[in-house]
């Protein structure tokens, strides 16, 4: 299938397409960069052999995501591209509806315009608030408690709207849990820029030396050890799932909802100390005050992905500390070591 991979240059992108290309499918990516480097496409090329098409693109700027569809041949397209950081969205809300509301609606009238009418959207399972019902189902109200989940949500709504106003439409909305590690090769992984706001990457720096410690939101939480327990689930996990959902949607019209999660949590320290052993030395701690607006426990039930397509989360997490550690300490400055070293970066 020739698929059109929005935000493919990122984190949980670069590993998708990676699996895409390694699953015979011809990929496009479009991504303007403002929070990756092209140099994780140029190592998805040395993984597979393949070149990646990319054209640095703001789905901000509509005339030229048109001018990407007037290419033609585009099956479907999985959509990445967004700003993430929760407190950023706080500060800066007009930046976070306008950049992924916006930039998503620009895409909906590109893709209509072209008559592309299927899309694996990144939700996330931050669309569920603070629920203390665990596990999550996605049955489960929906309630954001930020403007970064509330993008979500509307994005979420807009999908849903489609769907039901244009039968034509297959759309698979992915609410993700906790997506961490790297693929196997230590050669692509996340690579946040300035003080990381998710616990393993802010772990995997303390373990490289790139900070002091770990501060450990609460250790009053109603959990076995008192700390936040989250779903941390394997980004090549996460990246079947997505190749799994395209499968379904095809041929399948309508808006469907999955959770993609192991179904199990781990707490802070059991993450901490997970990660320790990974990196073969433990990582230093101490413990802090809550964090405002942190659940105390959040994991999915994952069974719909399971009976719907066939997919669930293989990793567990020393494998999803033992990969994110080799790429960290492979790359401890990410991949901004490699793109100074080379100049400019090919567009
Ligand atoms: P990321 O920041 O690494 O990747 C997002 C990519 O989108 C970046 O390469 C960025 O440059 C690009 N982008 C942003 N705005 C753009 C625009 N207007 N035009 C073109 N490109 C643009 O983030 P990620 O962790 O890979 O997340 C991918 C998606 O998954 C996001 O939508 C995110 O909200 C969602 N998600 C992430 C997590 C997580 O914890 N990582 C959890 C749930 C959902
Ligand atoms: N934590 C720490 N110290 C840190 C960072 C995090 O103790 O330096 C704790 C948090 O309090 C929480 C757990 O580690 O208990 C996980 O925190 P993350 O920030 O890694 O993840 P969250 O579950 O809080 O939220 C993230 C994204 C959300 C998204 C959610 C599920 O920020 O937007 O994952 O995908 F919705």
């Amino acid at each position: 299938m020739k698929v059109l991979v929005t935000g493919g240059a990122g984190y949980i992108g670069s590993h998708t397409t990676l699996s895409l290309l390694e699953g015979g499918h011809e990929v496009v990516v479009l991504d303007n960069l403002m929070n990756s480097s092209a140099e994780s496409l140029r190592r998805v090329e040395q993984l597979t052999g393949r070149s990646v098409d990319f054209r640095k693109v703001d789905l901000l700027d509509a005339s030229a995501v048109d001018a990407v569809f007037a290419e033609g041949g585009f099956e479907a397209v999985i959509h990445f591209a967004g700003l993430k950081a929760v407190g950023e969205s706080v500060a800066k809300p007009l930046m976070y509806y306008t950049n992924n509301v916006a930039g998503t609606l620009n895409l909906l009238h590109s893709m209509e315009a072209a008559g592309v009418r299927r899309l694996v959207f990144s939700s996330s399972a931050t669309v569920y608030g603070a629920s203390e019902e665990v596990p999550l189902v996605e049955k489960a109200p929906l309630d954001a408690t930020n403007p970064y989940g509330r993008t979500k949500e509307q994005i979420e709504d807009i999908l849903a709207d489609l769907g039901e106003a244009d039968s034509r439409w297959s759309i698979a909305l992915l609410r993700y849990f906790n997506p961490v590690g790297a693929h196997e090769s230590g050669l692509i992984g996340e690579d946040p820029s300035g003080t990381p706001n998710n616990l393993l990457p802010f772990v995997a720096q303390v373990a490289v030396g790139r900070r002091d410690m770990v501060r450990v939101f609460g250790n009053d939480y109603p959990t076995p050890d008192g700390t936040g327990v989250r779903d941390y689930i394997h980004v090549m996990d996460l990246a079947a799932g997505h190749l799994a959902a395209l499968g379904y949607i095809v041929g399948r019209p309508g808006v469907y909802r999955w959770n993609l999660g192991t179904g199990r949590g781990s707490s802070v320290l059991e993450v901490i100390e997970a990660f320790g052993k990974a990196a073969g030395h433990p990582v230093p701690y101490e413990f802090a005050p809550r964090r405002p607006g942190d659940a105390a426990v959040s994991y999915a039930d994952p069974s719909a992905a399971l009976a719907d397509l066939g997919w669930s989360a293989h990793r567990n997490l020393a494998q999803m500390c033992e990969d994110h550690w080799r790429w960290q300490s492979r790359n401890p400055q990410g991949y901004a070591a490699v793109t100074e070293a080379a100049g400019a970066v090919a567009e």
